[in-house]
């Protein structure tokens, strides 16, 4: 890292994968500066890879870097590569966070951080063997909406929490005709749905209320095959899905959890015709409730006891009054998006980098969500509930300070 003529701050990016998450970090990295223009932050854009020569391409014409290799080692050696982000395909994870670590590069990595929590936890047990900072790609924990959730639930607005309920339903797979991709491969994509929604959705949760204690699981797969990848040895056949499309699970929270003692239900589903992206959650305590859908990522409903008892179910339109909603429009209710959720990512992994500041999600995060699916695999298999370890070093909300990193 350098000083710059302009005194702002020089961050070296290296980029693994120029898919849709590289070129969305990478927007979320030239956006920072002219939203946190004080934090004298310059991220450049220095050495991209990406197997396909089409994503080198796009990463020095169209993105900015200054070079491109197929080979992400290129990246991880480059002196002028400062921290790197890493956006490849699930089953690359472990051994591109084990190498970046083991080169002394800080890393944002993308979500679930491998195939299952071994994949994860040799990850996260590289990076603290290197010291290295890590940030995952949990962006629902960034919308202001979300954030503001979090301190009603912290400064006592809720009561006591009793229960949860969470569905990420998603239609992005919901047309059988849709190649098999490799997210429906298990050597290459690990678990369905579970590590591609429920992931989140499980960190969401485990942010806002702390850690799982225990969980049972239902998972089903109903499109069961899908027309090999055009180009592939097998275009023109049908092979087989071989994750799960749809699971379900009860969780109950550990002692240590802000909601200790609270229940949930959470259900993630890639092939629900008619959602879109309807990444919902709602949470119920005992002087109150609220609930939040991405597809209304700007909006909060808060129900709270009123006067005279009535109760009901306000709709909180973002403004300046939620956290860093004027970063990015001075015009209350103007929609914030989807890019400016990576934006606010971006800022938290670098300010963890130069040590500043430690509000990013962290490894110990992504082992925290991926233990709890896992878990749930197995489950899904016995009909059994399976108890769960707390993950020291875990960003969630706990009754218990915790001094791990
Ligand atoms: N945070 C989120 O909401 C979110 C959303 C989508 C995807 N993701 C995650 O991001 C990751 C990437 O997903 P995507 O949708 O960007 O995938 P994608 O299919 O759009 O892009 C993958 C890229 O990886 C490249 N690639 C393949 N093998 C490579 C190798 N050996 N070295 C370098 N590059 C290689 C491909 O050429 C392609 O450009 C996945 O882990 C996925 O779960 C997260």
């Amino acid at each position: 890292m350098t000083d710059s003529p302009t005194s702002a701050r020089s961050i070296g990016i290296g980029l693994v994968s120029v898919g849709w998450m590289g070129r969305l970090h990478s927007r979320a990295y030239s956006n920072l500066p002219i939203v946190y223009p004080e934090l004298g932050i310059a991220p450049r854009l220095v050495h991209a890879a990406d197997t396909a020569e089409a994503g080198r391409d796009f990463a020095r014409d169209v993105l900015g870097y200054e070079r491109a290799s197929a080979d992400y080692r290129a990246v991880l050696a480059d002196p002028e590569v400062d921290v790197v982000s890493i956006c490849a395909p699930n089953f690359l994870h472990a051994e591109i966070g084990i190498a970046a670590a083991q080169a002394g590069k800080p890393f944002w990595i993308e979500k679930p951080v491998g195939r299952s929590a071994v994949d994860t936890a040799a990850v996260r047990d590289a990076a603290i063997a290197a010291g290295v900072a890590t940030s995952i790609g949990f962006n629902y924990r960034q919308p202001p909406a979300i954030q503001l959730a979090r301190q009603l639930i912290l400064d006592g607005s809720l009561g006591t929490i009793t229960n949860v309920r969470g569905r990420f339903f998603g239609g992005f797979n919901a047309d059988p005709e849709a190649p098999l991709a490799w997210r429906f491969i298990r050597e290459l994509g690990g678990s369905g749905v579970l590590g591609d929604l429920m992931g989140h959705l499980v960190d969401l949760v485990q942010f806002l209320l702390g850690p799982i204690g225990s969980v049972t699981a239902t998972t089903g797969t109903y499109i069961t095959e899908r027309p090999a990848l055009p180009g592939s040895p097998d275009a023109g056949r049908k092979l087989p899905v071989e994750n799960e499309d749809y699971a379900n699970m009860l969780i109950r929270f550990d002692d240590s959890a802000l909601a200790s003692g609270a229940l949930g239900t959470l259900d993630a589903s890639w092939i629900a015709v008619g959602p879109k992206a309807e990444y919902a959650l709602e949470i119920f305590g005992t002087e109150g409730s609220l609930r939040w859908n991405f597809e209304h990522l700007n909006d909060l409903e808060l129900a709270t006891r009123g006067a005279g008892g009535r109760v009901g179910y306000t709709r909180l339109v973002a403004d300046d009054t939620f956290p860093e909603y004027a970063r990015f429009q001075p015009g209350s209710g103007t929609p914030m998006g989807y890019d400016d959720l990576k934006t606010i990512e971006a800022k938290k992994f670098l300010l963890a980098v130069l040590g500043e500041s430690s509000e990013n999600s962290n490894i110990h995060d992504a082992l925290a969500s991926a233990q709890v699916l896992t878990a749930a695999e197995e489950s899904a298999i016995t009909g059994e509930w399976v108890a769960l370890p707390v993950i020291p070093g875990h960003t969630g909300n706990t009754r218990v300070t915790e001094v791990v990193r």
